[in-house]
């Protein structure tokens, strides 16, 4: 149908018969001539349509944006160069022109930024643009080059079941009923783990899959119902021989598709110091503000806010000094406390310093005459604090405070300009065994519930729960979750112990889980793995701040998809087969 490709036509060309496909991404229509860019896959071409030429300036006349052109013609050198187009010294003189399909008028202009509803909807229309085009083959390469590193290696690609059971990760289950078995269902799963536990038991020894995950959970911009792992799992491994091969995977995808070399080996922090300096389990090491605890210099003080949390071994009061800070407005303050509102905060003190030499003149702050001389200077000590600078301060439970300060940290980062360019990745590990989730009144796993402890004696683990540590550990790159895995658990005694930690009693654990811990009866080998949101490393990597853009055909917030209209009704026929009825209220 053509015989080269829009974009990649040049001066080697000129002179001969060319002819491209594609669609028109702008049209001027002069009385002489018409010009049209006409745009494939790999870039846009120029086309001339002269007057002489009657049959195809009759059809330039009656086209619009994005009808579907086949365009015949000689190739010739432009009389002036277009330096920004890739194709820009050369033309297309056209002898016919055929249009393959029309298009009705848009229902948004291609070249400005349309608004997400709109993109979803008309998502083909919106694939069309260079940026998401360009956005999509990054994911594409990324892919390839993931692949290719692993399949080099001798990594055996497995398929796992779709329809399966309940695979814990945290998020609720999709479900999809069974016509054959009334009043069954299926689960999607949130992610292969067991099955690749299994497949390692099983001998494979070293296994990946590109593996569709499915979660009901809130979403956000980097979280999507359906996404996309990298999982990989290894068979007699420790932590350090999965943390290195696969530091290099990244290292080597991020040279080949980005072009950038990545640390020679990625810092390590446990999770305990990225709560207490960053305050997040995924620290962006971009920004260089920190927090800082300054419970010691507050105990004493008559100021109950922090004086309370500062004498309380569940409370925490952390400061974070803002260099150049002075210069924001009340305004700009009070719209930073009521941010960190959302996270749980009751308040958010700080503290001034116009001009440090003037002592408390030089200071303003609503807190500062609750601190007393001691205190004052304590504080200003600690935190470094220069003139100029502002101080942020958060005073209560531990978690709180620890999740609100780090989201200032970010906001304030972010709002003033003080992220760093660049990759900064890290391990994070040393992760609790457990969260103890107050609305269930029970421990949760905090990665899942077949990471192994670092104990080995299960009544060890089972005295010190509530401080037992994990074998788990994630990749995080400028703020992100990319990568999350762990030692397993191996030995059945330990998996049933940990279990009932979690509150699944022996029971409960056989009819989820049985599987598994007949499984692990039958010479199971010691093994780990991990896995990566590849929907996340293309987004960063594609420097989009939304997984969306890198998801041929994403969901909304809602979980839905506007172009297909999903989810949608079912015939009651249907229904039947299920053997499901729809409540006309809702239940419970
Ligand atoms: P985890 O739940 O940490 O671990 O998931 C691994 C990685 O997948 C990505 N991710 C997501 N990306 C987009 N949308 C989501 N809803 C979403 N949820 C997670 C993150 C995360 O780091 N089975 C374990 C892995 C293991 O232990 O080997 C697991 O799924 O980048
Ligand atoms: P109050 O005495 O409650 O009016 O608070 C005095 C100052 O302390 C105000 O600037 C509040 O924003 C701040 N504040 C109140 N609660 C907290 C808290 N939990 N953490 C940090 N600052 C707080």
């Amino acid at each position: 149908m053509r015989t080269h490709y829009c974009g990649l036509i040049d001066e080697s060309l000129i002179g001969q018969t060319v002819t491209l496909c594609g669609w028109v991404n702008t049209l001027r229509l002069q009385s002489h001539v018409a010009f049209v860019d006409l745009r494939d896959h790999e870039g846009l071409a120029q086309v001339v349509i002269e007057r002489d030429n009657a049959a195809a300036f009759a059809v330039a006349g009656d086209i619009g944006n994005e009808y579907c052109l086949r365009v015949t013609g000689t190739l010739r050198r432009r009389l002036s160069v277009n330096d920004k187009l890739k194709t820009g010294k050369v033309e297309l003189l056209a002898d016919s022109v055929e249009v393959l399909n029309a298009a009705k008028d848009l229902p948004f202009a291609l070249h400005e930024n349309p608004n997400e509803e709109m993109r979803l909807t008309y998502r083909y229309l919106d694939l069309r643009r260079p940026e998401m085009q360009a956005m999509m083959r990054k994911r594409i390469k990324l892919v390839q080059a993931l692949r290719r590193y692993l399949d080099e290696r001798g990594f055996q690609d497995v398929e796992t079941p779709i329809l399966t059971k309940a695979t814990p990760e945290g998020a609720r289950d999709y479900l999809v009923p069974s016509r054959v078995h009334p009043g069954q269902f299926y689960a999607l799963p949130q992610s292969p783990q067991l099955f690749k536990q299994i497949l390692m038991m099983a001998g494979f020894d070293r296994y990946y899959q590109i593996a569709r995950c499915f979660r009901d959970e809130d979403l956000r911009a980097d979280r999507q119902p359906e996404f996309t792992q990298l999982d990989l799992e290894f068979a007699f491994v420790e932590e350090k021989d999965v943390q290195d091969f696969v530091e290099e995977l990244i290292r080597h995808v991020f040279r080949e598709v980005q072009g950038v070399e990545l640390d020679a080996a990625f810092p390590r922090m446990t999770w305990a110091e990225a709560m207490r300096r960053f305050g997040s389990d995924k620290p962006d090491l971009r920004i260089a503000l920190e927090l800082i605890d300054i419970a010691d210099a507050v105990k004493h003080v008559e100021f109950k806010v922090f004086a309370e949390p500062a004498n309380d071994a569940g409370g925490r009061v952390a400061a974070l000094r803002v260099p150049g800070g002075s210069t924001l407005t009340r305004k700009e303050i009070d719209q930073l406390s009521e941010y960190v509102t959302r996270y749980g905060a009751k308040g958010l003190a700080w503290l001034r310093i116009d001009d440090l030499t003037k002592g408390r003149e030089g200071i303003n702050s609503p807190v500062a005459k609750f601190l007393d001389d001691a205190a004052l200077d304590n504080v200003l000590r600690s935190t470094g604090a220069q003139s100029g600078d502002m101080l942020f301060f958060g005073a209560g439970s531990w978690k709180t405070v620890t999740d609100f300060m780090g989201a200032l940290r970010l906001k304030v980062a972010k709002d003033r300009g003080l992220v760093e360019d660049g990759w900064k990745p890290l391990w994070v590990t040393d992760f609790p065994m457990f969260e103890y989730d107050d609305e269930a009144q029970r421990y949760v796993a905090l990665h899942h519930p077949f990471t192994a402890p670092k104990v080995d004696d299960i009544g060890d683990l089972r005295v010190n729960a509530a401080t037992a540590v994990s074998r788990g550990y994630d990749m995080v790159l400028n703020g992100n979750e990319i990568g999350g895995g762990s030692i397993r658990i191996h030995r059945p005694d330990m998996q049933s112990a940990v279990f009932e930690l979690l509150g699944i009693g022996a029971e409960e654990a056989e009819m989820k889980f049985g599987f598994l811990l007949k499984a692990l009866k039958f010479g199971a080998p010691p093994h780990g793995g991990l896995a990566f949101g590849i929907d996340r490393i293309a987004a960063l990597m594609a420097g989009t701040e939304s997984i969306r853009d890198v998801i041929a055909f994403p969901k909304t917030t809602s979980a839905q998809d506007l172009m297909t209209d999903a989810p949608s009704m079912v015939g009651d026929a249907q229904l039947k087969e299920l053997h499901v009825r729809v409540a006309a209220e809702p239940i419970g």
